[in-house]
């Protein structure tokens, strides 16, 4: 049996903005990159500080605490603001994007620009709010110049912090929004057409371990929302295991 589809729901979800312009393919972002040397430390040595201060953290204040001082992304040079987090620490739904766009970045926090309003509505959809029971987060903590695609390295060295906030936070599930979190989370070399609508079971390096379902971003569906239909199927699904696992 199917499920049911609400579209006039997921019409009125996708007026909250016009559609935007083309960003670049998520392809782009799953090439490998070369390992750099930054600064007087290599990538892995920046991993490795990361990890180290990650470990130390007790708290999303002591995450956000740490990820100021942390210099190991070369994105950070250029950008007006590290955003961390948002919302609810300690919910049952923990969503965790692929990283600030140029509203984030001035603003601080994560999701704020049109797609975090459409990702705001698709959320209140099913009863779910950054106020009240949602912990928002990203995959990067930097905007890349011009909002590419973050490359590989820049993505392993804020991983342990991903992780620690995970640890700290623990949600009973996550929700992927979009390819680059769910190909960078589970390490997997299908696309998110293939990833969603599954469950998949994610474990941090402390060892807790929880599900993980990927669903389209938000500003993907504000560039194709022909793909609604695919968008509320993820909704309906995020909202049914949350009902079993609460
Ligand atoms: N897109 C994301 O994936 N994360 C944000 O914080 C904003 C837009």
């Amino acid at each position: 049996m199917g499920v049911a589809v609400d579209e006039p729901l997921v019409d009125a979800l996708l007026a909250v903005a016009p559609a935007a312009p083309e960003t670049p393919e998520l392809a782009q972002a799953l090439e490998p990159a070369p390992l750099r040397k930054r600064g007087a430390r290599t990538v892995p040595e920046w991993i490795r500080e990361a990890e180290q201060m990650a470990r130390g953290c007790a708290s999303l204040d002591d995450l956000t605490a740490a990820l100021s001082e942390f210099n190991g992304s070369p994105l950070k040079a250029s950008c007006e603001n590290t955003v961390v987090y948002d919302g609810t620490p300690g919910a049952s739904l923990m969503v965790i994007g692929e990283g600030p766009g140029a509203e984030e970045d001035r603003r601080g926090k994560p999701f704020v620009g049109r797609a975090g309003q459409l990702l705001d509505k698709m959320l209140a959809a099913i009863g779910r709010s950054r106020t009240e029971n949602t912990l928002i987060s990203n995959v990067n903590y930097w905007r890349p110049p011009g909002n590419r695609n973050p490359e590989v390295d820049e993505l392993a060295v804020c991983r342990p912090f991903v992780d620690r906030m995970i640890e700290i936070s623990r949600p009973k599930l996550i929700v992927a929004a979009g390819g680059i979190p769910a190909v960078s989370l589970l390490s997997s070399r299908e696309g998110i057409m293939k990833l969603r609508g599954n469950e998949y079971a994610y474990k941090t390096p402390g060892g807790y371990s929880v599900p993980l379902i990927p669903m389209l971003h938000p500003a993907y569906l504000l560039r194709r929302p022909q793909d609604k239909s695919r968008a509320w199927r993820d909704l309906l699904l995020i909202e049914k295991r949350l009902g079993e696992l609460e």
